[in-house]
C-alpha cells in the first residue's frame, strides 16, 4: 500500500531529506556503468511506453465495447483491480503528451485499442468517436515532434471474438486482425510511420494460454487450474494464428499502403536472456533451447519462413505446419524486430535430470528456467517475480538476435524498465526517490551502447513506462513509471528518474547528479543548490 501525503510538493520533500540519506543516494548514481546520449546515434529514438487497456481507463465511453480484459478482470476479481480507470489517459492525454514533452523524448509508443475502434470487430462498423481520440494523441505527438509507434494490439480485443470463435485459438481471428490493421493504416498510416503489429505474441501464448493468467485462462494441469485449456498444445496454436495474422497484415500493409504513407511494420517479442545454470554441456544446451523455445519460436518463422529446428524435434506434430502459400508470406514479413527486454534467468536440464513438473515437457523444450544458483538470485529482486536487475543481459540478447538473425533487420528495444521490490506501506517519497530505477536504466543503456559499438543495428530505445499503470494479472503493485500515479486523485508527479532521463537526454548522462536533478525540480541553478 502507498502511503500518499503532497506528492506535488515531492521535490520539497526531497530537499528536506537527511543528508545520509542523500548521500546514500549520491554514491548510488555514481555507478561505474557511463553512458551519455551521444553514445547512440543523433537519429536514435528515445521514448516511454504504454499500452491501451494499462492506461485508458474510459471502458465503456464513447461507443468501446467490453474488452477481453474487461471482462475476464469483471468476472475474476484480481483485487477488485481492473483497467476500468487504469490511469485515465483518455482524458488525461494532453497532460501526458506535457509529460513527454518535458522529458525531450523523440519518439512515443503506444497501442490502440480494438475495442475502442471495432466494438465488434468485422462484424460491426468502425466507432469514429474511437478513431478521433487516436487522431488527437497522433497529432499532438507531431505538434511536439514526437513520433508515434503505434502497437496494434497489446493483449486486448473485443471480447465479441472470443465469444464468437474463440479469439486466437481460431484462424477466424487472423481475418479480424487483417481487417482492424486496415483500419489502423486507413485511418492513422498517413501519419504512423512505425506501426508494431502484435505485442509479444509469446508472452501472450505462455501467460494466457500456458499458465492460464491472462484472459481466456486457459490452462491444463500441472501448469495450473483452469477450467478448460491445454496447455501442452493450445498456446502452440495461437501463436501459429498471431504469427500468421502479423504476416497477413504485414502483406496488406506492403500491397496498399507502405509506398504511399511511407512506414515501416514490424512486431515485438518478449525476451529474457537465458544462462546455463551449471557449466555442464547439459545445462549449456537447455539455455539455448529455452531461447529457441521463447524468442525463436516467434522470429524464426518471420525470417526463415518455419519455426526453430529444435521446437520442431521435440514438438513433433503438436507444433502446427505452415502451408507453402503460407511459407511465402510469412518468411521476411517484417521490417523490423522490437524487443521487450527486462530480465535474465537461468536455465537447467530436463531431459537427463529430475525437474518440477511442467518444465519437463516438450512445450517448456525440457528446459527449467529459474533465477537462483546455490540460493544466489542472478541480480537484484524487483518488483516482478520473475524480474531480476541482470544488465549484461541486455548486449547478450542482443547479440543473441544479432547473430541468430544476420543482423540483417533493425532492432528496436520497444520496452526496457524496473518497478521497485514491493514493500507495505511504501512511502510516496520513497518512491519519487527512484534512484534504484536511475541505476538500472543506466547499466541496461551502458550495454545496449556497447551492443551497438560491436555492431548490432539497434535504432531505438523505450523506457516501461511513461507512468505507472495497470500490470495485467499483478495489479496495481508493480510500479514502472517514470512518473509516479497517485492512484485516489490520478495526479501525475515525475520521479527522481524522469528528471535523470531528461538529463540523459540532454547529454548529461552519467555525469547526472542529484544535485543537478533538485536544481531542475525546484527551478535553480545547481550551484545554486542546497549543499547535500
Ligand atoms: C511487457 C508488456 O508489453 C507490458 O504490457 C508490461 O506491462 C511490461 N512488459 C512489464 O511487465
Amino acid at each position: 500500500m502507498v502511503t500518499s501525503s503532497h506528492s506535488h510538493l515531492w521535490f520539497l520533500l526531497l530537499l528536506c531529506c537527511s543528508p545520509a540519506h542523500y548521500s546514500f543516494a549520491q554514491s548510488s548514481l555514481e555507478s561505474k556503468d557511463d553512458v551519455r546520449r551521444s553514445d547512440f546515434p543523433d537519429s536514435f529514438f528515445f521514448g516511454t511506453a504504454t499500452s491501451s487497456y494499462q492506461v485508458e481507463g474510459a471502458y465503456l465511453e464513447d461507443g468501446k465495447s467490453l474488452s477481453n480484459w474487461d471482462v475476464f478482470n469483471h468476472r475474476q476479481d484480481t483485487n477488485g483491480e481492473n483497467g476500468d480507470i487504469a490511469d485515465d489517459h483518455y482524458h488525461r492525454y494532453l497532460e501526458d503528451i506535457e509529460m513527454m514533452d518535458s522529458l525531450g523524448v523523440n519518439a512515443y509508443r503506444f497501442s490502440i485499442s480494438w475495442a475502442r475502434i471495432l466494438p465488434k470487430g468485422r462484424f460491426g462498423r468502425v466507432n469514429p468517436t474511437g478513431v478521433l481520440f487516436y487522431n488527437k494523441i497522433i497529432d499532438n505527438l507531431l505538434l511536439k515532434g514526437i513520433q508515434p509507434f503505434v502497437t496494434i494490439c497489446h493483449h486486448d480485443f473485443p471480447q465479441e471474438l472470443e465469444d464468437r470463435f474463440g479469439s486466437w485459438l481460431s484462424p477466424q481471428m487472423q481475418e479480424d486482425f487483417v481487417h482492424f490493421a486496415e483500419t489502423c493504416f486507413k485511418s492513422f498510416g498517413d501519419r504512423v510511420k512505425y506501426w508494431i503489429t502484435i505485442n509479444e505474441p509469446n508472452l501472450f501464448a505462455d501467460m494466457a494460454y500456458i499458465r492460464g493468467r491472462y484472459p481466456p485462462a486457459h490452462c491444463s494441469q500441472p501448469f495450473g487450474n483452469c477450467s478448460v485449456g491445454n496447455s501442452d498444445v493450445e498456446p502452440l496454436i495461437v501463436l501459429h494464428n498471431m504469427l500468421l495474422a502479423h504476416a497477413k497484415a504485414t502483406r496488406l500493409y506492403r500491397d496498399h499502403f507502405q509506398a504511399e504513407q511511407g512506414g515501416v511494420i514490424g512486431i515485438v517479442v518478449n525476451s529474457f536472456m537465458f544462462e546455463p545454470l551449471t557449466d555442464s554441456e547439459l545445462d549449456r544446451e537447455a539455455a539455448n533451447r529455452t531461447l529457441a523455445f521463447n524468442v525463436a519460436w516467434a522470429l524464426d518463422p518471420l525470417v526463415f519462413g518455419d519455426y526453430p529446428p529444435e521446437m520442431r524435434h521435440y514438438l513433433g506434430n503438436d507444433l502446427p505446419s505452415f502451408s507453402p502459400e503460407e511459407r511465402k508470406i510469412i518468411k521476411g514479413s517484417t521490417d523490423f524486430f522490437g524487443l521487450n527486454h527486462y530480465s535474465t534467468l537461468y536455465a537447467k536440464d530436463c531431459r537427463y535430470s529430475k525437474c518440477i513438473p511442467g518444465w519437463d515437457r516438450p512445450i517448456r523444450g525440457f528446459a527449467y528456467t529459474t533465477e537462483e544458483r546455490d540460493g544466489v538470485p542472478i541480480g537484484d529482486r524487483t518488483g516482478m517475480v520473475k524480474f531480476f536487475v541482470v544488465p549484461a543481459g541486455m548486449e547478450k540478447i542482443i547479440n543473441y538476435l544479432k547473430e541468430r538473425y544476420h543482423n540483417e533487420k533493425p532492432l528496436y528495444v520497444l520496452e526496457n524498465g524496473y518497478s521497485p521490490p514491493r514493500e507495505q506501506n511504501v512511502q510516496v517519497q520513497d518512491l519519487l526517490n527512484d534512484v534504484k530505477r536511475i541505476e538500472y536504466h543506466t547499466a541496461y543503456l551502458s550495454h545496449l551502447a556497447k551492443a551497438i559499438r560491436n555492431g548490432a543495428d539497434v535504432r531505438g530505445y523505450f523506457v516501461w513506462s511513461l507512468m505507472d499503470n495497470y500490470e495485467w494479472a499483478e495489479g496495481y503493485g508493480p510500479m514502472f513509471g517514470l512518473h509516479y500515479v497517485d492512484r485516489q486523485t490520478l495526479e501525475r508527479t515525475p520521479k527522481l528518474s524522469a528528471l535523470w532521463f531528461k538529463s540523459f537526454l540532454n547529454n548529461n548522462g552519467s555525469s547526472f547528479r542529484k544535485k543537478n536533478v533538485i536544481a531542475s525540480a525546484s527551478g535553480l541553478k545547481a550551484d545554486q543548490q542546497v549543499q547535500l
